[in-house]
């Protein structure tokens, strides 16, 4: 196979899925432009991948696919050339990436990372492609090893590294690495996908290479890696980010406690910690404590009320005294004074949840 400088490496971002874990937030937003840590979420993985190397982009596009191109145009504000291959219905992963492929320019030897748009990672992307072209493989995976692989499918390797099967979710998995979601195919293995329909590359184009034998290699290391698809992982990956467990180039300003975007107003007697994020021209009053949370551009925060682990959407309002643990707001709702909402609520944008008149009848 022929050796491929990094600096001519080509990628495809799947991007196209719909978020629906991630329902209110990506009711109007697709999740790979979620503002996370102050900029859009793809920023951090774009700023990565250029870190090792990659000029050119491929974004598979179908949910609110306009969206992608407003935000990130021909890429070279970022640094990258970006193009644009939109699937009028969803092709699924497989079906993406092959309909992506006519976008790019490289020949069929070459290797092609293809990154899930939902990832973040700290692995070293550099050492997963030399791997590649070092074996020959027809494609090599990113496996990351989690605690509990019964909620994922896992993905078994000999002793060379090779993967054996494509396991489906089982309550006795036989290893705890997974798939990681970040893939180098050579070119010729994407243009041997079926074009035109529906393809999954996990239930489908995976399994069948190992079953003709080709080489299907693993990627196993222990860096950073989370799946941002649920609000818990996203308020999460939003966090580690400012505070630094996670480094990205697309940080705005150096990593700390918290990131206050411009024009946030936080009064000094408010307490905003843990990783958050404070929106655009978001105001924090007075006894406000704010933990590992994450607030939209012009929401407001009013006195003593406390906010954990949860997203505020743009514009929302969270009254006096209200609490908010592990939750979502949606843009422009209104948590009225004294509520307590907990584990897994969710707010609809626009929702206006009345004052708690239990809690201010023991008040008076
Ligand atoms: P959920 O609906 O919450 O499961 O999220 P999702 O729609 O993002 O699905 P999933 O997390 O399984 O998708 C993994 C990655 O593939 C994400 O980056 C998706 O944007 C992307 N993706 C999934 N299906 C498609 C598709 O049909 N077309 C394209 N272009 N991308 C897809």
């Amino acid at each position: 196979m022929a050796e491929t400088p990094l600096s001519d490496l080509e990628a495809i971002l799947l991007v196209g899925g719909q978020g629906t874990r991630l329902r209110p937030l990506t009711l109007g937003t697709p999740k790979p432009l979620l503002p996370t840590a102050g900029v859009p979420f793809l920023a951090h993985q774009l700023a990565r991948a250029r870190s090792f190397g990659v000029g050119r982009i491929v974004f598979a596009t179908s949910y609110r696919a306009e969206m992608f191109s407003e935000a990130f145009g021909d890429g070279s504000a970022f640094g990258l050339s970006i193009e644009y291959m939109t699937e009028e219905t969803p092709l699924g992963t497989g079906g993406a990436i092959r309909n992506a492929a006519e976008a790019l320019t490289c020949g069929p030897d070459a290797p092609v990372l293809v990154l899930n748009g939902d990832i973040l990672s700290g692995h070293d992307i550099g050492d997963q492609v030399a791997r590649h072209v070092s074996r020959g493989a027809a494609v090599t995976l990113h496996l990351t090893e989690v605690d509990d692989p019964s909620r994922f499918g896992c993905v078994p390797t000999d002793e060379e590294g090779r993967v054996t099967a494509f396991l489906e979710k089982t309550p006795n998995p036989v290893t705890n690495l997974i798939n990681a979601g970040c893939y180098v195919f050579t070119r010729s293995v994407i243009d041997s996908i079926p074009a035109g329909r529906v393809v999954s590359v996990e239930r489908e184009t995976f399994p069948g290479l190992i079953e003709d034998g080709a080489l299907v290699l693993g990627y196993a290391d222990a860096s950073y890696w989370l799946d941002v698809g649920t609000p818990a992982a996203f308020v999460k990956g939003s966090r580690d980010l400012v505070l630094g467990r996670l480094a990205s180039p697309a940080l705005p300003g150096p990593p700390g406690d918290f990131l206050a975007l411009p024009g946030a107003m936080i009064s000094p007697e408010a307490k905003v910690s843990g990783g958050s994020v404070v929106g655009a021209r978001a105001v924090v009053e007075s006894g406000a404590r704010i933990t590992g949370s994450v607030l939209g551009d012009d929401c407001v925060v009013h006195a003593d009320a406390e906010v954990v682990d949860s997203v505020v959407g743009i514009g929302a309002r969270v009254s006096s005294g209200t609490v908010l643990r592990d939750v979502v707001i949606g843009d422009g709702a209104v948590v009225g004074a004294g509520n307590e909402l907990l584990a897994g609520s969710r707010v609809w944008p626009g929702v206006v949840l009345p004052e708690c008149a239990v809690r201010f009848s023991s008040d008076v």
